[in-house]
């Protein structure tokens, strides 16, 4: 049982693996954020030993030929939520369906927002999500520490939990009751951050806005999904990031805005970061993709889109790709919140505001960006590596360890067919989900073998992998 914090490095002790088994990638074309080559890869005890041309196996090595293939560093999705108690009810997916499904789209390492209700004590709360992942995930994985109160007790805990290797909080400037910090606590949480080091990541939206313009469109007899989005349309979004900024300004704290949607919000960001304020974007493979027509799906179809901050006009996918390829926007992840269609979406047939946020899509994000982001021009191969693998690392304190080929790394790898042709089916899918937001998308090319740490867990892009084999990850604050 995880119960007490000396007690939880004991238990992340125990997750530890050694494989002595060698394995060779042979015959691919390396491809990190900044170089791309053909070399042979060689693993051993879970690291990256050796890469060169003409490798010859060791012993009793497994050997992948990858031939006609890219080798990525393993794709870490900075944002998901496998546990989530929210909204009245559960997320669908626990360890054992979620790490299965990110392995099988490419991602070898999850960062788990680990969201307590304001009412949950923080350090209990963080035991609580560490047991969800503890001997269930196939994948590495670590938490942002949800900050959804801030006062003495739970001060003193964040220390805590920082000692035991989080370097990264989670704040929200919505969910009114629920997760919502007011502005006192942020100001805290900001100054206490930068003094640990710690960098902040917040869900940015004005909840008075959106509470307010709920009511009135409720009282107007507007219920259906549809109208979630002008319920906080694009200047909630970037009044939520300009107070962030003006709150990260006076504190000095490193802060991380995650899901921005627009262009409104972002302009808020890059004026801030143009005045010194030290900002992060990230952006979610949906918004990229999907707009606020799906969300306007008749017969409640539009429920199966709503989340926050909503889908938004088309307009923004090319401010958003350009601001990929342009090194205005840092990452791309899922936000992956599960919940089904039957029985959980429809808790808000007659009452939109009472729909489960969330698009759940953390099995297609690499796949969705390779083919309608790097096949269609948008953005380029080591812009694709860099926002989805690279810079997440970098910010969040797991680089070099992850997020690129190197001799040392972690053998997190991810052989890529570029030849592969399939289509996106909620019957094939891995994730535990009565539907998916991409039914019948067109997949050009995707992960045929996926290690962790050495070991294959995808092979022919089937999950091969061992469920407990994935290890917390801890992590040494550095944004000081
Ligand atoms: O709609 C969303 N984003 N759902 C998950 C909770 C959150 O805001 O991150
Ligand atoms: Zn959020
Ligand atoms: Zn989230």
């Amino acid at each position: 049982m995880v119960t007490a914090p000396g007690n939880l490095i004991v238990i992340f002790g125990l997750t530890r693996y050694h494989n002595d088994m060698a394995l060779l990638i042979k015959n691919g074309e390396i491809v990190t954020a900044s170089e791309r080559y053909m070399a042979d890869i060689l693993c051993e005890n879970e690291t990256i030993t050796r890469i060169d041309r003409g490798i010859t196996p060791p012993k009793g090595a497994e050997v992948v030929d990858a031939k006609g293939k890219f080798v990525f560093p393993g794709f870490i999705d900075p944002h998901v939520h496998i546990y989530l108690p929210f909204m009245g009810t559960i997320s669908k997916d626990d360890y054992i369906t979620g790490s299965r499904a990110a392995l099988v789209g490419g991602t070898t390492t999850l960062i788990e927002m680990c969201c307590p209700a304001r009412k949950d004590d923080a350090l209990k709360s963080f035991e609580l999500w560490m047991k969800q992942a503890v001997g269930k995930s196939a994948c590495d994985f670590t938490f942002h520490m949800g900050v959804t109160k801030f006062d003495d007790k739970s001060e003193k805990q964040l220390r805590e939990i920082v000692k035991h290797g989080i370097s990264s909080f989670k704040i929200f400037l919505a969910y009114k009751g629920a997760f919502g910090v007011d502005d006192t606590e942020l100001y805290r949480t900001l100054k206490l951050a930068k003094e640990l080091g710690v960098i902040v990541t917040a869900h940015c939206e004005n909840e008075t806005l959106v509470s307010e313009r709920c009511k009135e469109l409720l009282a107007a007899g507007k219920t259906g999904p549809e109208f979630h989005e002008p319920s906080r349309p694009p200047a909630v979004e970037a009044e939520g990031v300009h107070h962030l900024m003006t709150f990260a300004e006076l504190t000095g704290a490193a802060t991380y805005i995650v899901h921005l949607s627009c262009k409104e919000a972002l302009d808020q960001a890059i004026a801030a970061r143009q005045r010194g304020v030290r900002v992060a974007v990230e952006t979610l493979i949906q918004y990229l993709t999907l707009d606020k027509t799906y969300a306007e799906k008749l017969k409640f179809e539009g429920a199966k889109f709503v989340m926050s901050p909503p889908l938004r006009d088309k307009r923004n996918q090319e401010i958003l790709w350009n601001g990929l390829r342009d090194g205005l926007v840092q990452t791309v992840a899922t936000d992956h919140a599960p919940f089904d269609f039957r029985k959980q979406k429809e808790m808000g047939k007659n009452d939109f505001t009472k729909i489960p946020n969330g698009i759940p899509s953390l099995e297609e994000r690499i796949n969705l960006l390779y083919t309608y982001g790097v096949k269609t021009g948008k953005i380029d191969l080591h812009t694709f590596v860099n926002v989805a693998s690279t810079q997440v690392a970098k910010t969040f304190d797991l680089f070099p360890r992850k997020g690129t080929i190197q001799p040392g790394a972690d053998a997190d790898l991810v052989v890529f067919d570029p030849n592969y042709r399939g289509k996106i089916s909620v019957k094939t899918q891995s994730m535990n989900l009565d539907y998916s937001a991409f039914e019948g998308w067109k997949l050009e090319g995707r992960p045929s073998v996926v290690t962790v740490r050495g070991q294959v867990a995808v092979r022919d892009g089937k999950f091969v992998g061992k469920h407990g084999h994935g290890k917390f990850l801890q992590r040494q604050p550095s944004h000081f």
